[in-house]
């Protein structure tokens, strides 16, 4: 199993960080386009490997694509991050005419290969990818909503007093601090509604946070965080590398799911070997419909930026 990370920066390196120490892939190849920097994030990493008891190679590598042949799936990253007081929309510009240029790098030396795009505007550079690609939608995926969601459980967790891993949720929608639609009416604590434990302005307040977890993080760290983006990619490679069925939001072309057609925007997905396995519909509440196509109305006006 071949995984290439375009882009060193804090999230790509993060990303083949955490698939490293999961122990899963035989190759991780880091991508950038900066002399050196790369080939120098891959050797502290590999570095780490008899600490951190990983047997994954990693090497690095300045602008060869020729270097990423045969993978299996690639992860963007590349682009501009965001700064303080910045939506991630406000990227668009330059972040399309890189996230369009490596993706067709990508696919000339590795045809088969399944395409995770975490470059911001996420859902709007997936809808991109699969405009200018052609690739079968199952091979292209927009990562936001696993890591969205992990934010949400975090947030419940904190709001219940519980431990993370007696709570579960999801969140839906496009990956913007207005776009997210969490499912709080879905969430639960050991299988108990989160409903039952927390009032309806806790919840609210919950769901708040949420949607700007990014952006709270862009202002402590002067620039997008990086940590909970990489274990989020790095749960996807996971999922599709060793086929586990597993279920995670993400963003994906809907022909005709929830209403919604010609757009990429987060939903519940199955990711397996083939990629996303299938879309999974779920019954939403009247609220949460309005707010899904209210998100919608988002993307679509991110997308309308594009030059297609
Ligand atoms: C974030 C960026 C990766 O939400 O979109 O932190």
């Amino acid at each position: 199993m071949k995984v290439t990370v375009v882009g060193a920066g804090a999230v790509g390196a993060s990303c083949a960080e955490y698939i490293a120490i999961k122990n899963f892939a035989s190759e991780v190849v880091i991508l950038d386009i900066k002399e050196g920097f790369a080939e120098g994030k891959a050797m502290d990493l590999m570095q780490t490997a008899s600490l951190n008891g990983f047997d994954t190679k990693i090497t690095g590598i300045t602008n060869d694509y020729s270097k990423t042949a045969g993978s299996d799936i690639a992860v963007i990253t590349s682009g501009i991050p965001r700064k303080p007081g910045m939506t991630r929309e406000e990227l668009i510009g330059i972040n399309a005419g890189i996230v369009k240029t490596v993706a067709a790098n990508l696919l000339e030396h590795s045809p088969n290969v399944t395409l995770i795009v975490v470059s911001n505007p996420m859902d709007t550079m997936t809808y991109l990818v699969h405009k200018t690609t052609g690739l079968p939608k199952n091979r292209i995926i927009g990562m936001g909503g696993a890591l969205d969601s992990a934010r949400f459980k975090y947030r419940l967790a904190e709001a219940l007093e519980a431990p993370i891993s007696d709570v579960d949720g999801m969140v839906i929608g496009g990956h913007s601090d207005t776009g997210m639609v969490p499912l709080t009416a879905h969430a639960t604590r050991n299988s108990i509604k989160v409903s039952e434990f927390l009032s309806e302005e806790r919840l609210s307040q919950v769901a708040e946070d949420t949607k700007v977890g990014g952006a709270t993080l862009t202002k402590l760290l002067g620039t997008s965080a990086w940590y909970a983006p990489g274990a989020a990619v790095s749960s996807l490679v996971q999922a599709i590398a060793c086929d586990q069925q597993k279920m995670f939001p993400c963003s994906v072309l809907l022909e005709g799911e929830y209403g919604l057609n010609d757009i990429c925007i987060g939903v519940p997905v199955i990711l397996g070997k083939n990629g996303i396995e299938k879309i999974v519909k779920i019954e939403l509440t009247e609220d949460e419909k309005n707010k899904m196509q209210q998100s919608a109305e988002g993307v679509r006006k991110t997308n309308a930026l594009l030059e297609l």
